[in-house]
């Protein structure tokens, strides 16, 4: 059989066999990816694709990482699982590793997951079990997970298959500068104005039957927005004030995604419960977990913990992370996302400046989102969000010029590996510029 014969057959294979989350089946071709190095994919025909989205957010330290490949490799020969009732070195290792990171003073305790979705699941039940309240309140345009449970508490149309929905979930608008959900350009208004419409909603629901507020600190896959100054803070003091717990759901930005290990450092804003997964092995072996400051932990010394998993504190994942965790440090790939942040925001301003299908390009750290409108003055999205058009046209172009880039309706997200090089930034605009030359045709 000749090798793209071979190949076509593998092909064939996937498209028979395999079913791809979000999309309708039919009629796909995506690339074979069989290797990764670096900043880059390969596919088996050998072309290469720079993963400038670090797959989904998630590959913080670049593909074919050996530091880690190599620990993973170790821990499944000397130990591949343990029930999660016994203790095991590494989980402890990976555990004080996030606590050290955490933003609170005392340190944290962890509880391993294998996911992001399942991590929110989790500090929702925990959240209840702290505080014996029940409902718990999240944004629209927020992602926190496709299961049942998680996705309730996401407020888009990634939810809509679970409507009902679980109960107890109430949803509010939180800041959106370019398309404010409050009627206003000025940001101090913007946050003013949502902070009193969050108050009234939390009056209307009983402040004192909300068990947790859960927010994504930057809001990741519903477009990459930044909330204006002072909005977290403020949520963080409205949460004081009825005894609300905040939750960070940090699964995109946490690992240094935004130049800290976390976003609540970035912000300076602290919760009290965060979660988080993707950049923690850096995808290399699925893990999430929920991070409980070690003052609200304590409540768990006496009470059974409401939740647990065949693969909780998983041995691979565990050995990953902690691989993972030291690379960041070793490769100083946290101060790396502030250099990549003033690199990207200065191509971006460049790009925006030339194609007038720019919108705007706006991002904290390695993380950006470029908005494309069809009329700039009117903010006009080039395709409606939630909408049934698409720009997989233009993602495919960048594609075929070699270039991955995710994206949701109109908005591309761009938050590449960290270990990202200049030159590879400098290829990545290169494809762009072209592809949107190509867009605005
Ligand atoms: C902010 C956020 N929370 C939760 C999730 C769900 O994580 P997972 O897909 O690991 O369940 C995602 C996934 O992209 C996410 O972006």
């Amino acid at each position: 059989m000749t090798r793209s014969k071979m190949l076509d057959d593998v092909a064939a294979m996937h498209q028979r066999h395999v079913l791809t989350p979000w999309v309708a089946q039919g009629g796909r071709t995506p690339p074979m990816i069989v290797r990764g190095e670096g900043s880059y994919l390969y596919d088996d025909r050998g072309e290469r694709y720079l993963d400038f989205s670090a797959g989904l957010v998630a590959v913080n330290l670049g593909h074919g990482h050996r530091a880690v490949a190599d620990a993973i490799a170790e821990q499944a020969h000397r130990l591949a699982y343990a029930a999660p009732t016994f203790a095991n070195d590494r989980r402890a290792e990976l555990a004080q590793a996030i606590s050290e990171l955490s933003p609170w003073p005392h340190g944290a305790r962890v509880f391993f997951t294998t996911g992001g979705g399942e991590a929110n699941e989790d500090a929702i039940k925990f959240a209840r079990s702290l505080t014996g309240r029940h409902k718990v309140m999240t944004a629209y345009r927020s992602f926190h997970g496709s299961a049942p449970g998680a996705g309730t508490l996401t407020g888009e149309n990634r939810r809509w298959p679970n409507d009902p929905g679980i109960p107890g979930v109430v949803r509010f608008f939180a800041p959106f500068p370019y398309r404010s959900p409050f009627h206003t350009r000025d940001p101090a208004e913007e946050t003013a104005r949502a902070i009193d419409h969050l108050e009234e909603i939390v009056t209307y629901e009983g402040p004192d039957r909300i068990a947790a507020l859960l927010i994504e600190p930057i809001v990741g896959s519903n477009g990459v927005i930044v909330f204006p100054d002072g909005y977290l803070a403020r949520v963080r003091e409205l949460c004081d004030r009825y005894g609300i717990l905040l939750v960070f759901d940090e699964v995109m930005t946490g690992f240094g995604r935004t130049g800290e290990p976390f976003a609540a450092q970035r912000f300076n804003v602290t919760p009290d419960l965060f979660t988080f997964a993707k950049g923690v092995t850096s995808a290399y072996v699925p893990l999430g977990g929920v991070a409980v400051r070690e003052s609200l932990a304590t409540h768990f010394d006496e009470r059974p913990l409401p939740s647990g998993h065949t693969f909780s504190g998983h041995p691979l994942a565990m050995a990953a992370g902690v691989a993972t965790l030291r690379s960041y440090e070793e490769q100083r790939l946290f101060e790396r996302a502030r250099e990549i942040e003033d690199l990207l925001r200065a191509r971006f301003d460049d790009l925006q400046r030339r194609h007038r299908v720019v919108g705007e390009a706006r991002g904290t750290g390695a993380f950006f989102g470029l908005e494309l409108v069809s009329d700039r003055a009117q903010r006009t999205p080039l395709v409606p969000w939630q909408g049934t058009r698409s720009l997989q046209h233009f993602f495919n172009d960048l594609l075929a010029h070699g270039l991955y880039v995710l994206g949701r309706y109109n908005v591309a997200i761009v938050a590449p590996p960290l270990v990202i090089s200049n030159a590879e930034i400098d290829e990545a605009f290169e494809i762009l510029d072209a592809a949107l030359e190509r867009l605005n045709a």
